[in-house]
């Protein structure tokens, strides 16, 4: 149904929309950009330019593949431009009315097998495909920003969407040289969901004056292996948006305390500390200012990093239980969309299951609260004597 010759249209020439166009048009494809605003269109027409042409300067690819690919890649303001598109990923703003209207749409201008699919980070994709007539042909198709460098993307079927068209989607998309997981239509899908516990129980650790940012951001890193610390990371990418994450995955799963917010996240929210971008967030990026040194306590960074790590494993555990993902597509999840140094299913079975839940069980039994529960998989697991490998 899809192959090398199919016209791939994108709606929303933002961050996502531009680098996945790049990346369809780089595979091969006559590739269509779609949207309202004339600015964003002239704005990706310069970033895609100015992206081919470090590429060719990194000779990363030649000049002819530079020509070739902005020869494919055509911009309009017209929906009715995308009319023979075979493949359409939308990737405008994150609200679920707006996606709505623009699937209902594209169903009046595209023929009867053009397959519909979704950005969307967090909404459902279940709702926005019962939109359209024929909800079988819509799916989710979840890049990472930016689209151009990270190698993962989650596909994730709706209820309505058959099942082979996914499938097909998967096998056009391993063939852009990504790396694709099949994930149930859940709130975070796998990588959103899986790495909450990174952020959430870091700033717990902090709430509770445990350690201070530094000293947390220094023992993921030089602990635990992680790339970067989990205050460093919130900063990067801006509070505006892991926040808002993090209150809509708590929100969607009917407020579960493991997915509880931190209000000192919020605070920084409100306070229009974003982060790096507003040169403000949990660090200070004004001239001059001072970074607290971190205190590099070898058993106290070891405790946090075993409560951080713990708590990831046990949303891994859960998100295989609950069927949301395959033991390897969890992995591939977390180790290719955000880099974590080890699958964290594999780090569970290197650390010991049992170990895993005993951490678990001392923080429920200290704390008394639901955000410790261990998963039952984990539980059964031990029981038997399993591993995930
Ligand atoms: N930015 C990220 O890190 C990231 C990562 C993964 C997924 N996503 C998801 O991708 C989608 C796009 O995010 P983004 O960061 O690229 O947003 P963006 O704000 O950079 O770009 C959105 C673009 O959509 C256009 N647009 C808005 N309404 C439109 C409409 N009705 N028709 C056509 N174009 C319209 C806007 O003009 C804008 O150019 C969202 O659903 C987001 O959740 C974002």
């Amino acid at each position: 149904m899809l192959n090398q010759q199919s016209i791939i249209g994108i709606v929303g020439s933002g961050a996502m929309g531009s680098g996945i166009a790049q990346v369809a048009a780089t595979a091969g494809h006559t590739t269509i950009i779609f949207d309202t605003n004339n600015s964003a269109l002239e704005k990706a027409k310069t970033n895609l330019f100015n992206s081919l042409n470090k590429l060719v300067e990194k000779q990363k690819i030649s000049e002819e593949k530079a020509k070739s690919i902005s020869k494919l890649t055509t911009y309009t303001g017209s929906m009715e431009d995308l009319k023979s598109c075979n493949l359409i990923i939308e990737a405008i703003i994150e609200n679920s009315d707006v996606k709505k209207n623009v699937f209902k749409s594209l169903e009046s201008i595209v023929d009867s097998t053009c397959i519909l699919a979704s950005n969307t980070s967090s909404l459902s994709i279940t709702s926005i495909a019962a939109s359209c007539q024929k909800p079988e042909r819509v799916l989710g198709i979840h890049f990472f920003n930016p689209a151009t460098l990270m190698p993962l993307v989650e596909i994730i079927p709706g209820v309505a969407t058959d099942n082979q068209l996914a499938l097909t989607c998967k096998t056009l998309i391993d063939g852009w040289g990504k790396i694709t997981v099949m994930a149930k239509d859940t709130p975070g899908f796998i990588v959103n969901r899986v790495a909450r516990p990174f952020y959430s129980e870091a700033l717990r650790i902090y709430d509770e004056q445990i350690a201070d940012i530094s000293t947390i951001d220094w023992a993921m890193r030089e602990i635990g292996g992680f790339k970067m610390g989990p205050f460093e990371l919130m900063d990067l990418i801006g509070h505006d948006v892991n926040y808002i994450v993090t209150e809509t995955v708590w929100t969607q799963f009917y407020f579960d305390p493991r997915f509880k917010p931190s209000l000192t996240q919020k605070r920084l929210l409100e306070a229009n500390f974003l982060g790096k971008k507003s040169n403000r967030g949990f660090y200070d990026y004004r001239e001059g200012a001072v970074l607290k040194e971190a205190k590099k306590d070898e058993t106290l960074g070891k405790y946090i990093v075993n409560r951080i790590l713990c708590m990831l494993i046990n949303e891994a555990c859960d998100t295989k239980y609950l069927g949301i993902a395959s033991t390897n597509d969890i992995d591939l999840a977390m180790t290719k969309g955000v880099n974590y140094p080890k699958g964290l299913l594999k780090w569970a079975d290197e650390k010991g299951l049992e170990n895993v839940l005993n951490t678990l069980n001392e923080l429920y039994e200290e704390y008394q609260e639901d955000r410790y529960r261990a998963c039952i998989l984990l539980k059964q697991m031990v029981k038997q004597n399993k591993t995930f490998y």
